[in-house]
């Protein structure tokens, strides 16, 4: 019986999960596919509903159903009920649980791609979207003092008030931003400026304000964002979103199917779709 794993995506043209998905299905010989689908609020109910079926492991949730999904699900894993957002469905026996492996894939990504870790490391994360909720969860997870730093203040703060449980957190005041973000080993952008379709100057940033250590922009497209280039030129570490793309991808994968992911492969994918 071929297996299915879905994503269910507002826009389902543009993903790269798919290729990376369905390369490493092949290198592992399991007869299964992975299939990305553009689906409305309206359609999320029956799509959720077919998950349970014998044929099917689960699905990734993205934009704008991270959220949405969590009703009509059957249990949620502490880490899913922390963030507040499902991006990993598993099927078992019918009985559908919401995971979210953008905690553990964003960590992943910082100490097996860049060799980082962010216990007891001073941080600032720019955006207070559904992105930064699952970042901002991990890096106090791991043990960071973390700043957030984002156009809307209040939602910087709202964002840092639902965070304060889980560590040290607050909402950096837009006159502290640029020291900061000196005085911070790592920056983190979760927001969508600097994207093809912005402008880097549309950060919540002056432009060439770096930390100390690292810079991770979590986008993937540009594969080097304007602000990954200057941290590059002034010799600091860097990371796109690719590496978290992967490892978040690689847990949903193996809750799926009970094997390891392969990783190197899912990378290649990537960068041959990337191209
Ligand atoms: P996602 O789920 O991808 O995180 P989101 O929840 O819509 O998306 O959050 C988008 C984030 O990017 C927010 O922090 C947003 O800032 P506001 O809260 O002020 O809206 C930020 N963002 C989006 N476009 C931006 C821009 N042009 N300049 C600065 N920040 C921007």
């Amino acid at each position: 019986m071929t297996k299915y794993a879905y994503l269910l995506s507002g826009s389902a043209g543009h993903s790269l999960s798919p290729a990376m998905h369905n390369a490493a299905f092949g290198a592992l010989g399991l007869d299964a596919h992975y299939e990305a689908l553009g689906v409305t609020e309206a359609d999320l109910p029956e799509r959720v509903a077919r998950l349970r079926e014998d044929d099917v492991y689960g699905a990734n949730v993205t934009i704008p159903h991270k959220l949405a999904v969590i009703p009509l699900l059957d249990a949620l894993t502490p880490e899913a009920q922390r963030v507040g957002a499902v991006n990993t469905i598993l099927n078992r026996g019918g009985e559908l649980t919401g995971h979210n492996t953008d905690v553990g894939g964003f960590l992943r990504a910082l100490k097996d791609a860049s060799g980082y870790d962010p216990e007891s490391r001073d941080v600032v994360m720019l955006g207070a979207g559904g992105s930064a909720r699952a970042v901002g969860f991990a890096l106090l997870r791991a043990g960071a003092t973390l700043g957030i730093v984002n156009r809307t203040t209040s939602k910087a703060e709202a964002l840092a008030g639902a965070l304060g449980r889980y560590g040290n957190v607050a909402a950096v005041r837009p006159d502290g931003v640029i020291s900061a973000v000196q005085r911070a080993s790592l920056l983190v952008n979760t927001t969508s400026a600097g994207h093809d379709t912005h402008g880097a100057g549309q950060l919540p940033l002056p432009h060439g304000i770096l930390p100390r250590e690292m810079v991770v922009d979590i986008i993937y497209r540009p594969v080097r964002t304007p602000l990954l280039a200057a941290a590059e030129r002034e010799g600091l570490k860097t990371q796109n979103g690719l590496p978290m793309l992967v490892y978040q991808g690689a847990e949903a994968l193996e809750l799926w199917t009970g094997q390891d992911a392969p990783t190197e492969v899912m990378f290649g994918a990537l960068r041959e779709a990337l191209e």
